[in-house]
């Protein structure tokens, strides 16, 4: 019941994609929340006042000038009397409505008078959700502090079209809302997490640095899912543009032995993932000055040292989290290679992902994973690199919780 008497005004406009908010009110409903449905003319074309009222067991709430209504409740009232406002489906009319501060019905005028969070679904043909008009509406919304989940890649439902344009699906809608309102439950409520993310700089002198392309996006949506399932989590990160994650303790480091160090002083903890591209050699004596060019044309040789291991390291610790994790960033023979990583590294699981050039992977938003236990090996779908954090928080929780 993570939504137990939440109050959700859902408005539904017109559009066919109105067809899952009828699940959706069921969804928000097991989960225990009050649903007050508002539909603008136009989504009475799609589904009836009669399902949307049965399903949420509320009155349909559809006229502005509606004198019962007014007496009763009034728009304002409505407006303010919820948790959340949801609009599902955003249709681009009401999308433009709000984002030029229109009122002429009941739903845009909730949505002009509310002081609650709002959040979009929206859904519409590929070509409409393209349109620069539509788009201009889309982030100025966002701008505004509305909150948008989706449109999603996929197949239309009126068929033979595909593109990005359709709806997030009720569940996928629901999962938002409990994160809006922050009442997900939180399996990892009391426990530690240690997770490295980013790549490491290793110096050659103070100005010139080794470095590979790890954009930290994977490691950093892990911290901020373990944070978002309730546990206690410190990021140790390399050199990376993005921001701290909330609720995350950020330690930032540029060296593998500085990552190390930092691991090794938060220890103990119940959950390690080391998600960081550790640079497996550092120069062996960095130069303290500038590296001059030489006059006659040699040039400088490197020597090379090894960097410490810190997945085996930790893994082969005394004071062993109970469940280490490690990445494994291949190009070719993924599964092999993750298994024999399993035993030299002291994991209990290995994210196996193929970071070969043309996935794109290093420094893009999606990923393709394998799953590597003991027990097997399970291929998850290309998702996007949050959806992997969150999938993988629940693989913790389980192994962790039983
Ligand atoms: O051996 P390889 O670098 O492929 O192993 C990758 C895994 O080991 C990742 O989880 C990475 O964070 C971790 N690792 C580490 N310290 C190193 C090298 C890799 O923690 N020096």
């Amino acid at each position: 019941m993570t939504l137990k008497d939440k109050r959700i005004l859902l408005i539904i406009a017109g559009g066919i994609a109105a067809y899952k908010s009828l699940d959706l009110i069921r969804r928000l409903r097991e989960r225990g929340a009050v649903v007050i449905p508002v539909m603008t003319r136009a989504a009475e074309e799609f589904v009836t006042q009669l399902a949307v009222g049965a399903l949420a067991a509320h009155k349909v709430h559809t006229d502005l000038f509606s004198r019962e209504d007014e007496i009763d409740v009034g728009h304002i009232r409505l407006a303010r009397d919820c948790d959340l406002v949801l609009v599902a489906p955003a249709t681009a009319d009401l999308m433009g409505k709000m984002a030029n501060g229109l009122a002429n019905d009941l739903a845009s005028t909730i949505l002009l008078a509310t002081d609650r969070p709002v959040l979009m679904a929206p859904a519409m043909n590929p070509k409409m959700w393209s349109n620069l008009a539509v788009s201009r509406n889309a982030s100025q919304l966002l701008s505004d502090g509305v909150r948008c989940i989706g449109p999603m890649r996929g197949e239309m439902a009126e068929g033979g079209e595909a593109g990005t344009g359709r709806m997030a699906e009720p569940l996928e809608i629901v999962a938002e809302v409990e994160k809006l309102l922050d009442t997900a439950s939180k399996p990892l409520a009391g426990r530690k997490a240690i997770v490295t993310s980013g790549p490491t700089h290793e110096p050659i002198d103070p100005v010139r640095y080794i470095a590979n392309r790890s954009s930290g996006t994977q490691g950093h949506a892990i911290a901020a899912a373990l944070a978002r399932a309730g546990a206690d989590v410190t990021l140790v990160s390399g050199p990376v543009t993005l921001a701290d994650p909330a609720g995350v303790k950020v330690i930032h480091i540029e060296r593998a032995e500085e990552m190390r160090d930092a691991v090794l002083a938060e220890l103990p903890a119940d959950i390690a993932v080391m998600v960081a591209a550790v640079a497996d050699w550092r120069v062996a004596s960095a130069s303290g000055e500038k590296i001059k060019k030489s006059a006659d044309g040699s040039v400088p040789i490197l020597q090379f040292a090894e960097n410490p291991d810190i997945l085996k390291t930790v893994g082969h610790h005394e004071k062993r989290p109970k469940l280490v994790i490690g990445f494994a960033a291949e190009t070719n023979d993924i599964e092999t290679n993750a298994r024999a990583k399993l035993d030299r590294k002291g994991a209990d699981l290995i994210v196996a992902n193929d970071v070969s050039p043309e996935t794109g992977i290093m420094g893009g938003k999606r990923n393709t994973v394998t799953i590597v236990s003991r027990d097997g090996i399970e291929r998850w779908p290309e998702m996007s690199k949050d959806d992997v954090a969150q999938k993988l928080v629940a693989v913790i929780a389980e192994k962790l919780l039983g």
